[in-house]
């Protein structure tokens, strides 16, 4: 089938631009072999994904399997890295060349099935085009191998006065150099070449080496801790389901890792291992939050079913950053460790990290199931949910909005996406019961967890699950120019329960891990509802088109190779039988800005961000 066009493109740098080029990169690791075979005549560009949001992202076609990464940070705390990255790839229609995103650091050399390949690196472009020996095809798998040294990529957030990707947090005071990673939507380029699409989730072997004194921690379960060079120590972690590239957490610090009791809420019952990073030095009020991880897993995984991976925890990181939903490792500011923020990323290990994005417009995906679970951890804990949605319904309607699904970059991660997107499922709920509710939530996840999701696939679900009316409710509440009118629905689910929570003198006991979170929230100190709590510059932060879904589900029924993939495997586990200048160490205000958001814009941007 030629669905997809190639078009020829004249080579336009020779191997003496190439060497040129690497040559004026003032890397610490020059690389020593430009590719030593001749550049292909022509080298073919490969058609993107075709996000609608961000167009020119990943390759259609490309299906990795596997990153098995090995990872140097010499001196933790600057934007220098080196390493390896073998990714194993398929195909789901004959690919001539493989094209990664990339935006540094320098390529080495790359290597197909142990094979020098010839490639090109634009790191203007992002894009990292190999050649393979022959085109990859369908039902096939080849292992591909780059090596690179030097600075990582810059890739502006594109709201906030943060970069994406690989963060360094130089030495500052007490504090020693840091670095961990911040990737969402497209900032796992900047470190590592990959198909950077939520798309084409994957799973990772990390390992990663640090100096003496030094601990890594990454997404996944820590298999290995062994003695490196120089008293440094190599650190690997497996994360055996597949996740989005921009969830993939590594972190370098001087951490103190606490291991807590196993939660058996993973897959038929399974343990959850339980671990948290602090910095060494962290304070008592900063860590108190994260006591409540095991009970929020436990009510998150009584909505949403089985919690998807083997293990949970956060790594907290020092600069004023937003909170992020990292595969299994939530990364965790300081000035974002309270109750209401952990729910939130910790949901997002359902939705988003398990459950994964179709195109970047469908982000509300994410972001209003995220918020919703904070009205249902509420709820648990005994708070009056009335009176939070009618929080959100006020604050949806200070704000401008829009149809859920996105239709540019500054939409993301806006109001709607949170608040108005809590509401639609709200609007879904009062029109049934809460048992029908929870069904709902965990058919939802348990039936399109193996494909990426979009909200057309949710509006169709909806009305085979709960009927007509429901189906209507969420339409309307997904499609209307306009706010919806609230609508309680006959179904009471959110009223005050007994002895709602006041976090006074002696908080009942069901709410005292609210009231003990560190920084209270508005909530919980004036009774008044709210997005999510934020400090000052905290969040100072499409989808394979039809075909290309089409054309993946088509070769999982077609490919061995493809059965054998991340698909096939994340739904094995649900037992259906069947996932310098750009550190940020400053803090946010002091940091030297890529964006020119001023501080009022940056102020604004947070509350639309729905966390105030
Ligand atoms: N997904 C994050 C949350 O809601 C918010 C976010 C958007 C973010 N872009 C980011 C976090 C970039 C860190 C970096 O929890
Ligand atoms: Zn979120």
């Amino acid at each position: 089938m030629t669905r997809f066009t190639f078009s020829l493109v004249r080579r336009s740098s020779s191997l003496l631009a190439l060497a040129l080029l690497a040559g004026t990169q003032g890397q610490t690791a020059t690389p020593t072999a430009v590719p030593t075979l001749p550049p292909p005549s022509a080298l073919i560009t490969a058609q993107p994904i075709g996000d609608s949001i961000f167009p020119a992202l990943g390759q259609a076609g490309l299906d990795v399997l596997n990153y098995d990464l090995d990872l140097f940070v010499d001196r933790p705390g600057r934007s220098e890295l080196r390493g390896t990255v073998v990714l194993t790839v398929t195909a789901t229609q004959p690919l001539p060349v493989l094209s990664l995103d990339f935006l540094g650091p320098q390529v080495l050399d790359v290597r197909w099935e142990g094979l020098p390949a010839p490639y090109r690196h634009d790191q203007t472009a992002g894009k990292l085009t190999i050649q393979p020996p022959q085109p990859l095809r369908p039902g096939t798998l080849a292992r591909v191998t780059v090596r690179f040294a030097g600075k990582a990529g810059v890739r502006p957030d594109p709201d906030l006065p943060i970069d994406v990707g690989w963060q360094a947090v130089p030495a500052q005071g007490d504090r020693v150099g840091a670095n961990f990673t911040l990737s969402e939507p497209d900032g796992t380029r900047t470190f590592l070449p990959v198909n950077d699409h939520p798309s084409d989730p994957a799973t990772f072997t990390t390992r990663v080496t640090v100096p003496a004194g030094y601990t890594a921690a990454a997404s996944g379960v820590e298999r290995a801790e062994v003695a490196a060079p120089d008293g440094g120590r190599t650190f690997t972690f497996e994360q055996a389901q597949p996740i989005p590239t921009y969830t993939l957490a590594i972190h370098v610090n001087q951490f103190e890792r606490v291991d807590a009791a196993a939660v058996p809420v993973g897959v038929a019952g399974s343990d959850v291992l339980r671990r948290d990073y602090f910095p060494v030095g962290t304070q008592a009020d900063t860590r108190a939050a994260y006591t409540s991880t095991g009970e929020i897993l436990k009510v998150l995984a009584e909505w949403f079913g089985p919690y998807p991976f083997s293990a949970y925890g956060s790594a907290i990181v020092t600069p004023r950053v937003p909170a992020l939903e990292t595969a299994t490792l939530s990364t965790m500011p300081v000035t974002s460790s309270n109750t209401r923020v952990l729910v939130h990323e910790t949901a997002h290990q359902w939705f988003g990290d398990q459950l994964t994005l179709a195109d970047w417009s469908e982000v509300w995906l994410n972001e209003g199931f995220a918020t919703y679970a904070e009205l249902l951890w509420a709820q648990a804990q005994g708070e009056a949910g009335e009176d939070i949605v009618r929080g959100w319904y006020a604050r949806a309607g200070r704000s401008q909005t829009r149809p859920l699904v996105a239709t540019s970059e500054a939409q993301l991660f806006d109001t709607t996406a949170y608040i108005r997107g809590a509401l639609a499922l709200h609007a879904v709920r009062v029109t049934v019961d809460d048992a029908a509710f929870k069904g709902y939530l965990r058919g939802w996840v348990a039936g399109f967890h193996n494909r990426p999701v979009t909200t057309a696939d949710l509006l169709a679900y909806t009305r085979t699950r709960l009927g007509a009316t429901a189906g209507a409710a969420l339409r309307l509440w997904a499609e209307s120019p306009e706010l919806p009118p609230f609508r309680k629905g006959k179904h009471r689910h959110i009223h005050r329960a007994q002895g709602g929570c006041a976090c006074q003198a002696t908080p009942h006991a069901r709410c005292s891990s609210r009231c003990s979170s560190s920084r209270p929230s508005r909530r919980a100190s004036s009774g008044r509802p709210s997005g999510r709590l934020l400090s000052p510059c905290t969040m100072g932060t499409k989808r394979n088109s039809g075909r290309a879904i089409r054309s993946r589900r088509a070769v999982k029924a077609t490919t061995k190779s493809a059965r054998s993939s991340k698909w096939a495997l994340s739904s094995a586990r649900s037992g259906k039988g069947s996932p310098d200048s750009r550190s940020i160490s400053a803090g946010c205000g002091s940091k030297p800005s890529s964006s020119s958001l001023s501080r009022r814009d940056v102020s604004r941007k947070i509350d639309a961000l729905g966390r105030v």
